[in-house]
């Protein structure tokens, strides 16, 4: 008897441990989708959009079946690089609402199921943040909080910075501080000096931020600016080395200018994220119910992304931003280098971890503008039915495209800081325009007569209320794509990603007793046949179409034998095999 109590015991507990690996986190096939919360819905009439406008607006991400929500900076700021220069990290800026306003947000997105992801950033604060303004002063507690030197004295007297290190804003990355005679590091704008990360309080006060947050409720953070937490130690007598030059590039205020081999990527960068981690995995135990989040924003070499989801022993980060397809891939990119480059992330992961796939945010272009305007569906396609987690932009769902805005009206300190003749290739305003609800009253955005940015022309044709009403609209591809990922194939399943010729991707997605599923993209303008059984095994004789774009002339529910698929310019399709 006790022998027989013994082995159901242990049975048990191998079926528990089983079904424990098996479950997937909330995460893990999730679609995020980012605000950019001044452009999203302004609803108190200022021009500017706000928490109270997102929460109204909220119904929309469920419509659209998103996940979770990763919002831009809503923190008290000064506003120099629109909320990305934080003076407190947790205080809601009043151009947003109040702490209240938040918490309804959360209720709201709670009651609908969609979850909340604060940005969060570590790297900088704003010069105007109490913790710059006492260690300006040299406040005790305080004047370790940022990274101060004297600078050097030349031959001739002067002072001078430093180092050469360039601000990725252009210029100097040392300011002269008069107060405190000194110059402080800022990577970014003049007004978001760097915090020191070899200050242990100033890891254990950015730690708080992280705790305050996720008790208030979110499901996690997108981290700023990761790359940019270390510089290099300084040597014996405090100085660091000066940074080599880069070839290519002649203006010597220019980002490019340098080659950031001691201020970006340093390795005590992944100690930070996996510290992080750590205080996530604390909360995670403590408040039990859903696992908190971490998405990195790091524009770096593949094999220190991988080292971003930890080492092996130690956990890092969920979702290291996966910018492959956003920064390696352009117009001209065959098939064969999409492949390429999916592969390179998905062949590269270690064991275990999930993909992601990030395509577009506030500080790059439109994904039309980017790929091409008549491939904004076939790059929603790729999105969608890669493996793991998906990421858009606000507005990419409805094919919103970069808005051109003068030098006059331009905002961005990226651009601003530039010259007439630069600051387009610069300006990240373009994609920052209002959110094109409706082809109403300045789209839908805002009652007022002025927006902080220009409105795109084309709104009365790009909006989502006119969309809802078009079979084949971008919207409604976006909304079948995301049906689509809701079966177990596809959240669940394996993936073969695969270049059929030099423009046809393919995408299979299978999954043992489920139905399996092919995306193919037209990349070109060529007519493509195509034997489906040369390029991928185990398919039905026929398949059936399940979902296709304004490009095709199939419809959805035809079918078509797998060895004879004809695709036209620009087409992607879903089949799927008949059971
Ligand atoms: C990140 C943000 C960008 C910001 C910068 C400095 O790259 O995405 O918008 O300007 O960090 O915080
Ligand atoms: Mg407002």
């Amino acid at each position: 008897m006790w022998k027989f109590l013994k082995f159901l015991l242990i049975f048990t507990l191998f079926i528990a441990a089983a079904s424990e690996s098996a479950a997937n986190s909330w995460w893990e096939s999730a679609s995020f989708y980012q605000i950019y919360p001044r452009s999203f819905k302004d609803s108190d009439g200022d021009g500017v959009g706000d928490l109270n406008g997102i929460t109204e607006q909220l119904s929309y991400l469920k419509e659209i079946s998103i996940t979770a929500t990763w919002l831009s900076p809503i923190f008290t700021s000064p506003m120099a690089d629109f909320g990305y220069d934080v003076a407190n990290f947790t205080e809601i800026d009043p151009i947003f609402g109040t702490l209240e306003d938040f918490e309804q947000l959360l209720a709201k997105a709670k009651e609908l199921g969609v979850k909340i992801i604060l940005d969060f950033v570590p790297n900088h604060s704003s010069d105007e943040c109490e913790w710059f303004i006492k260690s300006a002063k040299s406040d005790p507690e305080y004047k370790d909080f940022y990274i101060w030197h004297p600078g050097k004295i030349s031959e001739n007297g002067t002072r001078l910075p430093p180092t050469n290190w360039i601000s990725v804003f252009r210029g100097s990355m040392w300011t002269w501080n008069d107060e405190r005679q000194a110059y402080y590091l800022h990577q970014f704008h003049v007004k978001q000096p760097d915090l020191n990360y070899n200050n242990p309080k100033v890891r254990e006060a950015m730690k708080d931020v992280l705790r305050y947050w996720v008790r208030k409720g979110v499901a996690g953070f997108r981290v700023d600016a990761v790359p940019h937490i270390y510089e290099v130690a300084a040597d014996a007598e405090g100085n660091w080395p000066d940074e080599p030059s880069n070839p290519s590039v002649a203006d010597p205020a220019d980002y490019g200018y340098l080659q950031h081999i001691y201020t970006t990527n340093q390795p005590e960068t992944l100690d930070v994220v996996y510290e992080f981690r750590q205080v996530l995995k604390e909360l995670d135990e403590e408040l039990g119910g859903d696992e908190h989040i971490l998405m990195t924003e790091a524009y770096s070499p593949l094999d220190v992304l991988m080292q971003y989801y930890g080492n092996g022993s130690t956990d890092g980060a969920q979702i290291p931003f996966n910018f492959v397809l956003l920064s390696n891939v352009n117009k001209n990119s065959n098939a064969y280098d999409y492949e390429q480059q999916i592969h390179d992330w998905l062949d590269n992961m270690p064991a275990g971890s999930v993909a992601n796939w990030v395509l577009g945010n506030h500080d790059q272009s439109r994904i039309g503008i980017r790929l091409g305007v008549d491939r904004m569906d076939l790059i929603n396609v790729l999105l969608k039915t890669l493996p793991g987690v998906s990421v858009s932009y606000q507005g990419e769902e409805i094919g919103m495209t970069d808005v051109s805005i003068s030098w006059e009206e331009t905002v961005d300190p990226q651009a601003c800081q530039s010259s007439i003749e630069e600051f387009e290739s610069l300006s990240r305003d373009p994609v920052r325009t209002p959110f094109q609800w409706n082809d109403g009253h300045k789209a839908g955005f805002t009652d007022s007569n002025t927006t902080w940015l220009p409105l795109a022309e084309d709104y009365k044709l790009v909006n989502v209320k006119r969309q809802r009403g078009i079979a084949n609209s971008h919207l409604n591809v976006y909304k079948q794509l995301q049906n689509l990922r809701a079966t177990k194939t596809m959240s669940d399943g394996e993936a073969e990603v695969k270049a059929i010729s030099e423009n046809v991707i393919g995408i299979k997605r299978f999954l043992s007793g489920e139905r399996t599923y092919v995306a193919l993209l037209n990349l070109n303008d060529d007519l493509e046949s195509i034997n489906l059984n040369d390029a991928f095994g185990d398919l039905t004789v026929e398949l059936e179409y399940i979902l296709v774009t304004d490009k095709s002339v199939r419809r959805k529910g035809d079918k078509i034998y797998a060895d004879s698929i004809v695709m036209l310019p620009k087409e992607a399709v879903v089949l799927g095999t008949i059971v």
